[in-house]
């Protein structure tokens, strides 16, 4: 080979050498933006409520909005959250029909009556909660959950015993809210989900 034969020839493989260094790269990024890339919708409900202790429940919960389809980890907390309120005023409607049982004992009726208003509290802290989060407020949503879920602790401390209407309806109440408090969590903090 002369001089410039070999010239060319590293040349050459240089240029075939950074071809395949450039091409890396791109893979490299390719991988990291597509693993990175958040998912929606389904996808995003069945990862949420692989963390879930009520998985069928969580996974019913998120899809029953019209834009679960395609919604975000935000839009999927916002959807629980109201479900969860729908869900407290249901509860309290069948509250008042309890307690105006003229049956019931005085100190039941005063337990159901303590425990309406915490159910009540809750309920708006509800609405807090998704207000919080509408104004991006990742942290005070997670306040305003935390203070909905102590009222229902405080619902169930008024009510003796655990299987009638209401302990029963507020066991799915509290449900309703850690699904929703599933949610916050992964919004506030992705890399622990
Ligand atoms: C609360 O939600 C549960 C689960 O979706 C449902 O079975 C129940 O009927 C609801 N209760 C009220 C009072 O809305």
């Amino acid at each position: 080979m002369d001089h410039s034969a070999k010239l060319l020839w590293v040349l050459g493989l240089c240029v075939a050498v950074m071809a395949q260094q450039a091409a890396a790269v791109e893979l490299l990024k390719g991988n990291l933006i597509g693993g990175k890339e958040t998912p929606t919708g389904k996808t995003l409900i069945n990862k949420v409520c692989s963390a879930s202790p009520t998985k069928d429940l969580c996974v019913q919960v998120l899809s029953s909005d019209a834009l679960s389809t395609t919604a975000n980890l935000k839009e999927l907390a916002i959807i629980s959250l109201r479900v969860a309120a729908r869900n407290a005023s249901g509860i309290l409607a069948d509250t008042k029909v309890l307690i105006d049982d003229d049956e019931l004992d005085p100190d039941v009726q005063q337990g159901l009556a303590d425990c309406k208003e915490n159910i009540l509290d809750a309920e708006s802290q509800l609405e807090d909660t998704i207000a919080a989060l509408m104004v991006n407020s990742d942290g005070d949503a997670q306040l305003w959950l935390k203070a909905a879920l102590a009222a229902i602790d405080t619902c169930d401390a008024s009510i003796p015993g655990d299987d009638d209407i209401l302990s029963v309806e507020s066991a799915v109440f509290r449900k309703l809210c850690n699904i929703a408090n599933l949610v916050i969590k992964q919004l506030a903090n992705p890399t622990k989900s």
